[in-house]
């Protein structure tokens, strides 16, 4: 098996490749990276040390990847992976490097014979109607309260079959368009694929910053006991998110790879799921428990651009494709992101926010 990982510095893109190769030595693995994101410089090590091939590249130019001339199969795990490109920065550059940089990455899986996995995200679901959703409020979260209205959405998360006509971000829409092209070129030109529309997937090394990376992010400003702010939603931090650990996260990869002709063509909604989902409050809580620091993190009234009051995956169909489910708790995840800063603290102290 030969396996070219796209974006493959980042922190899923490392993660995997390092997680893949300790389980599979025999794999041949090499990641592409143009090392855009701050911090994915600190995987070359990692990378080199793990027996994986680094090839410094721009996804965007076709040249970069012809340099590659086999591979079996492309996990397209590069691109910004912020909601608000294009909102607080220039539109086209996630546009080349989310759409166009995976369109090129398809037509060298189209010459290469080579199967196609996508890491989508759950932002392709458009922003009003998730938050048309009916939902309850605690004293520490928001939850979802659901009357069957919304197709795809019950209390137990959302499907794949949420209606996906709305505006999402330009971050979602550029996603939603690779997985209108990866259709494409599965059905039309028998390019074996996979997308997986993630939430929010974490653990160590993700370079957590305000705008991507929230668990890494809460769990570093309370480590270094820094300012944290709930914003919107009434500033007390009920927001809901699922999270899933990236180990967790590479054992579904794992088994995709290994069941590619069974699973072909499918798109999974793939999270923590209802077990795993969290709140900012409760967050706070953990990251107190787990750093020893507690925070006092005062509210902003206005919401942030693009944000939702809740999403929670419903993994049901993933699960009953391939009988995977997250295991690692949000507690364990926090406390693998402590040690992991512990043991780094002079490289991340200036990267993560
Ligand atoms: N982490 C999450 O919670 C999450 C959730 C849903 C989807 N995703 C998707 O998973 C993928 C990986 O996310 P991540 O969290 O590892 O982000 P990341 O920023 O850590 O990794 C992305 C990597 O891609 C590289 N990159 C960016 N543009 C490139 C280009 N044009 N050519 C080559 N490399 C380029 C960056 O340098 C970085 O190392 C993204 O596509 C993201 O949208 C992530």
């Amino acid at each position: 098996m030969k396996l070219l990982i796209v974006g493959g510095a980042g922190f899923v893109g490392s993660n995997l490749a390092i997680l893949l190769k300790e389980k599979h030595s025999g794999y041949e693995i090499i990641c592409m990276d143009n090392l855009k994101r701050r911090g994915s410089e600190l995987n070359l090590t990692r990378l080199a040390s793990a027996k994986v091939e680094f090839l410094h590249g721009d996804i965007r130019n076709k040249e970069d990847l012809e340099l590659v001339d086999r591979a079996d199969l492309i996990i397209d795990a590069s691109g910004n992976p912020s909601v608000m490109a294009g909102i607080t920065s220039p539109v086209t550059p996630v546009i080349t490097n989310n759409l166009i940089g995976t369109v090129n990455c398809l037509e060298l899986a189209k010459k290469l014979n080579a199967s196609f996995i996508f890491l989508s995200t759950s932002r392709v679901y458009p922003i009003h109607t998730i938050e048309s959703l009916g939902y309850s409020e605690t004293d520490k979260r928001f939850e979802l309260q659901l009357n069957g209205e919304v197709k795809g959405a019950s209390n137990n998360g959302i499907t794949e079959d949420f209606p996906l006509e709305g505006s999402r971000s330009f971050y979602g829409a550029t996603k939603l368009a690779s997985e209108i092209l990866i259709q494409e070129y599965h059905s039309l030109l028998n390019v074996k694929t996979i997308i997986n529309r993630c939430s929010v997937i974490t653990g160590p090394w993700q370079m957590g910053k305000v705008d991507q990376g929230v668990v890494v992010l809460w769990t570093s400003r309370h480590y270094w006991n820094r300012d944290l702010q709930y914003f919107g939603y009434g500033g007390e931090g009920k927001q809901v998110r699922d999270v899933v650990h990236i180990k967790d996260f590479a054992e579904l990869i794992d088994y995709q790879i290994e069941h590619i002709d069974e699973l072909s063509g499918q798109t999974y909604n793939v999270g923590g799921g209802m077990e795993n989902s969290v709140s900012l409050n409760e967050l706070s809580s953990i990251c107190a428990e787990v750093t020893g620091n507690k925070l006092e993190i005062k509210g902003v009234e206005e919401n942030r651009i693009a944000d939702v009051r809740i999403y929670v995956t419903d993994n049901s169909k993933v699960t009953a494709a391939t009988g995977w489910k997250p295991k690692l708790s949000v507690k364990e995840i926090v406390g693998d992101i402590n040690k992991w800063i512990g043991s780094n603290e002079e490289d991340l102290k200036n990267i993560l926010e």
